[in-house]
């Protein structure tokens, strides 16, 4: 693969990804200044995740924004596929989900579909993902989405509620459609397509529920869009409103890939004590510093490709103003490489501290969630 190849699938992100060239390729909209601005009138404020365009794209936002205006209800729906721990890019899109959430007042549908690496990874037992269930709903739970209105979807607990509805989607979906969007092969086990249709049902579910057709948001990483196309595409034939997309670029890695993906690379957990995430920062974050301290004072850093930067852009540095002021004495050379690590590691581990005693608070919490069906 060149430079300028990149490949992004549900599955796997490959190369360094040219955004505008996936929303042309996706056939998904840029989240635009007019959009933002209908969006702005109705919420009074711009996440900075907006303002700086890590939330990129969507499909289909203006109809929400029109049924926002008209006072209809609608929901949200987003999900967590368990086989492992939290990192901090689950977390990015998360915490833009509960800002929504509180803006919007609206449901959030949070699937936890436990079946899904049951099928995608040869290792991992149907027992795994279901202890990951239980560890990963700490760290949603103590994020603080709103419990009153927000439901988890287990899919092997609350299949009866989706299966109807997933044979709907299955009797209109062949399978050369799942093979083609997905890069599934003939070898491929069954479960790998069926789980396409589970992913489609929560869209579809606000509309069940409600005995009439509501709308749903789905704010979400841009591979995952590729779900919501199968389920827009079906939509129609079976009397359901589309769904729609709201879109996030991916959490660069520590190395600079441009995912930061649980198997593959080193991440930040959500469980890490300080020293670890010092360590971890230190070691790998990819700088765009010079190579010696003079060079750096007299040329000055690259934060575009700094992740330490990106990070504080996308995550943990929310004022705009700082964030300008860390940027220009960046690539003025009056700020080091080294400094400028150290300012995000002092922002995640005052993040982590809040968030690890949130996540112990949330264990009794979880316990009953999980025995409450859907
Ligand atoms: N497939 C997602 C994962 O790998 C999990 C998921 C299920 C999801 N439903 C979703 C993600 C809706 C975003 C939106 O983790």
């Amino acid at each position: 693969m060149t430079k300028e190849e990149f490949e992004v699938t549900a599955y796997d992100v490959k190369g360094t990804v040219d955004y505008d060239k996936l929303v042309h390729e996706f056939g998904v909209k840029h989240l635009d200044v007019p959009i933002l601005n209908r969006l702005k009138a109705y919420t009074g404020e711009l996440h900075h995740t907006l303002r700086r365009q890590h939330f990129f794209a969507h499909t289909n936002f203006d109809q929400i924004l029109n049924a926002l205006e008209r006072k209809e209800k609608i929901y949200m729906y987003t999900g967590r596929a368990p086989s492992g721990p939290i990192h901090i890019g689950h977390i990015f899109v998360w915490q833009f989900t509960k800002w929504l959430q509180d803006k919007f007042g609206c449901e959030l549908i949070f699937q936890i579909p436990d079946e899904e690496k049951f099928f995608f990874k040869d290792n991992v037992t149907l027992e795994d993902t279901a202890k990951w269930t239980h560890e990963n709903m700490l760290d949603i739970v103590a994020l603080g989405f709103d419990l009153k209105k927000t439901k988890f979807l287990i899919d092997t607990r609350d299949a009866g509620v989706m299966y109807k509805t997933a044979c709907q989607i299955a009797k209109k979906t062949t399978a050369s459609t799942v093979r083609a969007l997905f890069g599934l092969k003939n070898e491929d086990n069954v479960g790998k397509y069926f789980y396409t249709m589970m992913q489609s049902v929560p869209a579809f579910l606000p509309t069940v529920i409600e005995g009439k057709p509501t709308l749903c948001l789905i704010p979400c990483a841009v591979d995952q869009d590729v779900h919501f196309r199968l389920t827009r595409d079906v939509a129609e034939r079976l009397g359901y409103p589309k769904p729609s997309t709201i879109l996030s670029k991916f959490l660069p890695s520590l190395s600079a890939e441009s995912k930061m993906s649980a198997s593959a690379d080193i991440g930040i957990w959500t469980t890490d004590d300080a020293k670890e995430v010092e360590r971890k920062i230190k070691k790998y974050a990819f700088s765009g510093g010079r190579d010696t301290i003079e060079e750096h004072r007299k040329l000055g850093g690259n934060p575009d490709i700094d992740v330490s930067f990106q990070w504080l852009s996308m995550m943990f540095e929310p004022d705009d103003h700082k964030l300008a002021s860390i940027r220009d004495d960046y690539k003025a050379g009056k700020l080091l490489s080294g400094e400028l690590k150290q300012i995000l590691i002092g922002k995640i581990n005052a993040f982590l501290a809040e968030h690890q005693k949130k996540r112990e608070q949330a264990r009794p919490i979880v316990e009953k969630l999980l025995k409450q069906p859907f």
